[in-house]
């Protein structure tokens, strides 16, 4: 098949150079036909009104210079030769004849001669030239990285199809303008130190935002070269930009999510958590001593500023045993554990948001099931994450019921199997390949990894994760854990 296809492709290449070949031999026949007849033309007009050699031969220059230009140097070359023949035929003593006689004819058919052929030859190196420059052009074009050329005053001169594809403009709308300004560019540094060192060294290398046309913003990887001329003054600057807008946005995920594990920010958000209820306890105390101090003490008022207290207490122990299950966290560490007992645990912790939210959450959760080994932390996590994940697909849900349902069963095959069932929108079939790659979201504030974390966490548990749209709407998302034997292997 791949053969064929090449096949193909020759003969289909080779097929375009014939018929180019044709084509051409045809333009270069048509050309020095024009140009011969327009000699003729110009001889016969030049004849009748008398001419001197030195008029028919400027008139015969223009008629090369205008063939060269047609693009063929044969037929230029061959017009030339034409044009010193008639020269020296009708215009040159004695006429008729391809003799000269006289010195100075000699020196006008040399000097013609010479000019025609000069003109043709630079016609035709300058054509070359052009034909190159093209070529280097369309080969920028190949880069699927951005190429901009500017001038010393920053417009833009240059501007191939990367950047074209990058950016949103067409060449013939970006070329003529400011680069910084038509990109909104923001940089690293301070503009002027970055043209110091683009000057001092010659290049300059850097990450820059860039605004498309349509307004969003590409991150950049950008690098500068600057151009010098002869003389070695610098005549513009070559950027060279790669698109690094997905890498920038996975980095940034990536540092979020790290950034939630961190010791320093459980240790900011602990010491808040606490701090309330703990200025709760001090101030009802205050009271408490108050109402104590009293001449007549106000039992009744003590009472109830105790009763405060104790809330507080309760608050800040909840509190406490949160932080103890998170700081696992930063030990993960496999234990013997009763998964419906983990269940019920993110039940509790995530009742704020179902209420929120409108949301039914039911449990039916297998009795006597067998203890899996497993980091509690992270299994915490897995079921929170399928659990957020199904209240958010449900949030649009007007119409019907907002259910989320989990489940929780032995299977034959010696694994406990949790299910969180949803009654939401239900998974796109067009996306259903994808839901557990990294980053993949199609939540405008979300960040695509609650998926792509499950399935790592459920594969180091030696588990499995999937998911499948219900008979009638929403989805279930489901994993397993293999149970540990009777003889609790694994501890
Ligand atoms: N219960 C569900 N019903 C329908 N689609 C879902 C459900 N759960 C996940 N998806 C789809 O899978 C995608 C990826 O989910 P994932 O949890 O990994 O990322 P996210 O929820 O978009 O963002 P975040 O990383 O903040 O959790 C979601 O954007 C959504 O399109
Ligand atoms: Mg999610």
């Amino acid at each position: 098949m791949k053969n064929l296809l090449a096949n193909d492709g020759w003969r289909g290449m080779h097929a375009t150079r014939t018929t180019n070949g044709i084509v051409q031999s045809r333009s270069v026949a048509a050309i020095l036909f024009a140009g011969a007849i327009s000699i003729a033309i110009a001889t016969w007009v030049c004849f009748r009104l008398g001419a001197g050699v030195a008029v028919v031969g400027f008139v015969y220059l223009i008629e090369v210079l205008l063939v060269s230009l047609m693009g063929s140097l044969v037929s230029s070359v061959a017009i030339s030769v034409i044009a010193v023949g008639c020269l020296n035929f009708f215009f040159t003593q004695p006429l008729f004849t391809f003799r000269v006689d006289a010195q100075q004819d000699i020196v006008v058919l040399t000097a013609f001669f010479v000019t025609s052929f000069v003109v043709t030859f630079l016609v035709h190196r300058t054509r070359q030239l052009a034909a190159v420059h093209r070529e280097q052009a369309q080969l920028l074009d190949l880069t699927h990285d951005s190429v901009v050329a500017l001038d010393m005053n920053d417009v833009i001169t240059y501007w191939n199809s990367g950047a074209e594809a990058l950016y949103g403009w067409k060449k013939h709308e970006a070329l003529g303008h400011v680069a910084d300004r038509l990109l909104h560019t923001r940089f690293p540094a301070a503009l002027e130190d970055i043209k110091k060192t683009l000057i001092e060294t010659g290049r300059w290398e850097g990450e820059i935002v860039n605004t498309r046309r349509d307004g969003s913003e590409a991150a950049v990887a950008s690098r500068w070269a600057l151009v010098r001329d002869e003389q070695g003054r610098p005549i513009a600057t070559l950027e060279t930009g790669t698109d690094i807008t997905e890498r920038k946005r996975v980095e940034e995920a990536l540092q979020q999510v790290s950034r939630l594990t961190s010791i320093g920010e459980l240790g900011a958000s602990v010491a808040h958590e606490i701090a309330q209820p703990l200025a709760a306890v001090a101030t009802h105390g205050a009271a408490c001593l108050r109402w104590i101090d009293r001449d007549v003490p106000d039992l009744e008022k003590v009472r109830a500023s105790v009763q405060r207290i104790l809330t507080d207490v309760q608050r800040a122990t909840e509190i406490v045993r949160r932080v103890r299950m998170l700081a696992k966290r930063i030990a993960p560490e496999m234990t013997r554990l009763e998964i419906n007992e983990l269940i019920s645990d993110v039940m509790v912790l995530l009742q704020r948001e179902v209420l929120k939210h409108n949301v039914a959450l039911r449990a039916t959760l297998a009795s006597k099931l067998p203890a899996v080994l497993g980091d509690r932390i992270q299994l915490a996590q897995v079921v929170t994450n399928l659990i957020t994940n199904g209240i958010q697909a449900m949030s649009t849900i007007e119409d019907r019921p907002r259910e989320l349902t989990i489940k929780s069963w032995r299977s034959d095959d010696g694994y406990v199997i949790v299910s969180v069932q949803d009654s939401g929108t239900g998974i796109d079939l067009r996306h259903a390949d994808r839901l557990f790659e990294p980053f993949f979201t199609t939540k405008p504030e979300g960040m695509g990894v609650g998926l792509s974390i499950c399935r790592s966490i459920i594969d180091a548990h030696g588990g499995r994760v999937w998911a499948e749209n219900n008979p009638g709407y929403g989805a279930t998302f489901q994993f397993t854990i293999p149970v540990i034997g009777d003889s609790g292997s694994g501890e």
